[in-house]
């Protein structure tokens, strides 16, 4: 029996791409993805199955890496081609559900922090403390264009801005002690003038002069989601956030990674079971071993090699169809997009040789973590391998259809892994950081 359970959030998309491009094209694929309906009922199912978080992924473009167009992307419906608003989404779903965290992709660079603080404030407040905020520093020139700069911040530009943006928000959060909000009637007092503060903010990226006009959020403030993994994303993510969202690809690479993270933490003064790693991954699930190899190899068919390349175009921020497609990725790439995603695919080109056109595919299908296909038992199995072996605190399923990929994890895998006690019958508590074993920031 192991006491320590693990932690499961559901990758899913307001858009086309959650685990396979090819998962919107699969015949049973639900295609109404711009409803509402749509997201509340994959909310409700995450949460039969006590899922600690529903997350979305977010960038602020369509990206043209590939060949400097946007043909890729919106013709294949790649990872990039649409994305509804998080917020706005989690919004509906915070509606249609009680215990699920609600994890909205936010970037530093192309918002301000008053109005963030402000709508986090009140998406944890209208769910009732189950807000969490995924800090991106955002990666591509396409981005850029469409907030008024003709190139991108640097990295370190980005991440000195995300930095400050941190510390305005905290205080923001923090503006209102916990009492400040009175209401009483007969006072009359509705918010007591003594509990709440200006920031006075002055600094290199922001002057904030606050208070919020949102009392202090249930859970203080919401839970923190990052992904980083450059020496200086690897910092950021070890002073601010709750949980690291990691697509590792070998599970000793994750074991690595989890431990230089938990040490990084630590210099920081944080307690490193604070910080809860989840490595991506990918299940293809079905009854037996010939269903889910015949699922896998559908969806793989599904995932046309051009929409992998795109989308792996766009997070490299390098243009692949400069290359040979009959050629391996080359190594050693300047790459001025996501270290971790270069990281992932080079380690997988070197263990399978893949050229280019196939690791497009490969990619695109969303398995360069391979051995998640199988059995709800054979699934299990490697789930608590990685958890044993110290490589992650639970995992961030990469749906590869919907809503038929949730059905499968919700009804076949998450009782498989209740029944070897490595996951909850039961929530917690109200809130997401009560999931997640995580205290309440003190104001
Ligand atoms: C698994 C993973 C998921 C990510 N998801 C997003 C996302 O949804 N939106 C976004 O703008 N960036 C996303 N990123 C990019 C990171 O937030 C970060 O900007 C990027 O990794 C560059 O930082 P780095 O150089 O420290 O790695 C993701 C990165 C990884 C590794």
């Amino acid at each position: 029996m192991t006491a320590k359970k693990l932690h499961l959030a559901a990758f899913v998309s307001a858009g086309p791409v959650s685990g396979s491009h090819g998962g919107w094209r699969h015949p049973k694929a639900d295609g109404d993805l711009l409803s509402a309906a749509y997201y509340q009922n994959i909310g409700r199912l995450l949460e039969e199955g006590r899922f600690d978080l529903l997350f979305i992924p977010d960038i602020v473009a369509i990206p043209d890496t590939l060949g400097g167009s946007l043909d890729s992307q919106l013709r294949y419906g790649a990872l990039g081609a649409l994305r509804l608003d998080p917020l706005v989404v989690l919004s509906v779903i915070a509606g249609a559900t009680k215990h699920l965290g609600l994890g909205a992709t936010i970037s530093t660079t192309y918002t301000q922090p008053y109005s963030l603080a402000r709508a986090l404030a009140t998406l944890d407040h209208v769910s009732g403390g189950r807000a969490a905020w995924n800090i991106v520093t955002s990666f591509q020139e396409a981005e850029a264009r469409n907030f008024g700069l003709t190139e991108q911040l640097s990295r370190d530009e980005r991440y000195d801005r995300a930095d400050e943006f941190l510390d305005v928000t905290t205080r923001l959060w923090d503006s209102w002690q916990d009492n400040a909000l009175v209401r009483d009637r007969e006072a009359p007092l509705f918010a007591d003038p003594a509990r709440v503060r200006r920031i006075n903010h002055v600094g290199k990226w922001f002057n904030v002069r606050g208070p919020l006009n949102v009392s202090r959020p249930p859970q203080g403030r919401p839970v923190f989601i990052q992904a980083g993994a450059s020496a200086r994303g690897r910092d950021f993510a070890a002073r601010w956030a709750e949980i690291i969202f990691v697509t590792p690809g070998l599970i000793d690479v994750a074991v690595e990674f989890r431990n230089d993270l938990r040490a990084r933490a630590a210099r920081f003064g944080r307690d490193p079971d604070s910080l809860k790693v989840l490595p991506g991954i990918v299940p293809v699930i079905a009854d037996t071993e010939k269903q889910a190899k015949a699922l896998h190899d559908e969806l793989y068919g599904l995932a046309h090699a051009e929409a992998g390349l795109s989308t792996l175009s766009y997070h490299l921020g390098v243009d692949l169809s400069l290359f040979p497609q009959d050629q391996v990725l080359p190594e050693n790439l300047n790459v001025p997009g996501v270290e971790g995603h270069y990281r992932e695919v080079s380690e997988l080109t070197r263990r399978s040789g893949l050229n280019l056109a196939e690791l497009g595919q490969r990619y695109g299908a969303g398995r360069t973590t391979s051995g998640f296909t199988g059995t709800p038992g054979l699934v299990a199995d490697r789930m608590q391998e990685w958890f044993e072996a110290g490589a992650c605190d639970g995992f961030m399923l990469q749906i590869p259809y919907l809503p038929g990929g949730v059905e499968d994890a919700v009804h076949r895998l998450v009782p498989e892994l209740q029944r070897r006690s490595l996951f909850r019958r039961e929530y917690d508590g109200s809130t997401l950081r009560d999931s997640l074993g995580l205290a309440r920031p003190v104001s």
